[in-house]
């Protein structure tokens, strides 16, 4: 006899996963996607709700949140795979948005994301958890996007993101990366560098509100704005790291220094172009902190909120950041205890934090040669 599917809640959505991809681990990503579009219509004076495109939206899931949590009263759920549209179609209907507001369809994200751009179409976040690199249909994307709106991408591109496939990196990012210790960051801050390339080859510029990786996804939420702000050209660099020393250092393409040659005389390695501006907006993430503790407990998961809290203490500048294993390599021996290590070199005058995107990682414009001296004093 056929069993009834089984339902799947999450927040306040509950719907049936069928049998495609799906992880309950990526939960937090979708948290935060709730928290964002909440956070972005208490932005505006008029009342009213958003429109939100779910792009590679398996079984629909995002899509449910944002209007159940989101206060979504458009959505359009979108997966390639046409044997997910029947499941789409009746995970979503309960949401019971009025005629017209609710889409389900099957198309390819480019073949979508083009007729929405020919229609000028457009939505006030656009959630793109694919698989491998959303780089094909960026320009499209970008431009389906309304000005002060939110690209929310997903890349599990982790080979040539972090530099272990740097073929690979060049003919996607058209830019080097080169494997290192921080490599969860450089990922992250080459995605934001191409955003920021295709979004300014508009006439557009980009604030990134939040970025974070398990190590596994690489997710950069943006708020794409009309124009670029002043000197935001200045933010794509180059950052070099050198492998007998540990030390990282950058410079933007605006200012190209020589950075091949490392203090300690070493020769680097060299990434980018890529983001050198901040990875987390952290006053949003204040506010989106705020939302999570006024809206249904249900929402929000722990791991969600200890996430916000660990990337709103690191807006990621300086944008360089160091691996303690690095740090300890150079003194010999065992690591220093890190939170002791960062009062030093605040106490001195330097600005030093814990790395928010990856743990026993830290940053600080402290110049190395200072940090190994103070590490040596923290040990
Ligand atoms: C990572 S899963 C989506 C998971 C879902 N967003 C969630 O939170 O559970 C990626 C989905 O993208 C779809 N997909 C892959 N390539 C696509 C494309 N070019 N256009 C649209 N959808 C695509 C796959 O069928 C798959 O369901
Ligand atoms: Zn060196």
């Amino acid at each position: 006899m056929p069993t009834e599917p089984t339902h799947y809640c999450e927040g306040q959505a509950q719907l049936v996963l069928g049998s495609g991809f799906f992880r309950p681990e990526s939960r937090p990503s979708r948290d935060l996607g709730v928290l964002l579009l909440r956070w972005l219509t208490a932005q505006r004076d008029e009342q009213g709700g958003a429109a939100v495109l779910d792009g590679m939206a398996g079984c629909g899931i995002r899509a449910l949140r944002y209007g159940r949590e989101g206060g979504a009263d458009e959505v359009w759920a979108n997966d390639a795979d046409p044997q997910r549209l029947p499941l789409l179609e009746a995970n979503l209907a309960p949401l019971g948005l009025r005629s017209g507001a609710l889409h389900c369809s099957a198309s390819t994200i480019e073949k979508l994301l083009a007729s929405c751009v020919l229609q000028e179409r457009r939505f006030d976040l656009v959630d793109l958890d694919g698989f491998g690199a959303p780089i094909p249909f960026l320009p499209l994307a970008v431009e389906a996007v309304r000005f002060g709106g939110i690209l929310y991408l997903a890349s599990s591109d982790g080979r040539s993101f972090t530099g272990h496939d740097r073929t690979a990196a060049l003919r996607r990012l058209g830019a080097a990366a080169r494997a290192q210790p921080c490599s969860w960051e450089l990922a992250l801050r080459l995605q934001l560098g191409l955003i920021a390339r295709v979004a300014w080859g508009m006439g557009r510029g980009i604030r990134p509100l939040l970025s974070f990786s398990e190590g596994r996804t690489f997710r950069c939420a943006v708020q794409v704005l009309r124009h670029p702000a002043a000197a935001e050209e200045r933010l794509l660099g180059l950052q070099a790291y050198c492998h007998r020393c540990g030390s990282h250092r950058g410079t933007s393409m605006l200012q190209l220094k020589d950075l091949e040659r490392c203090g300690c005389g070493a020769q680097t390695v060299l990434s980018g172009p890529l983001w050198r501006g901040p990875l987390q907006e952290v006053d949003v993430l204040g506010q989106l902190q705020v939302i999570a503790a006024g809206i249904d407990p249900t929402s929000t998961t722990r791991p969600s909120l200890k996430l916000l809290q660990r990337l709103a203490a690191d807006d990621g500048l300086p944008p360089e950041a160091s691996a303690v294993a690095d740090l300890a390599r150079q003194l010999g021996g065992g690591p220093p205890p890190l939170a002791l290590l960062l009062q030093q070199l605040r106490l001195r005058g330097w600005r030093a934090q814990a790395s928010g995107i990856a743990p026993a990682q830290f940053r600080s414009d402290a110049p190395w040669d200072e940090v190994v001296r103070e590490g040596a004093k923290a040990r």
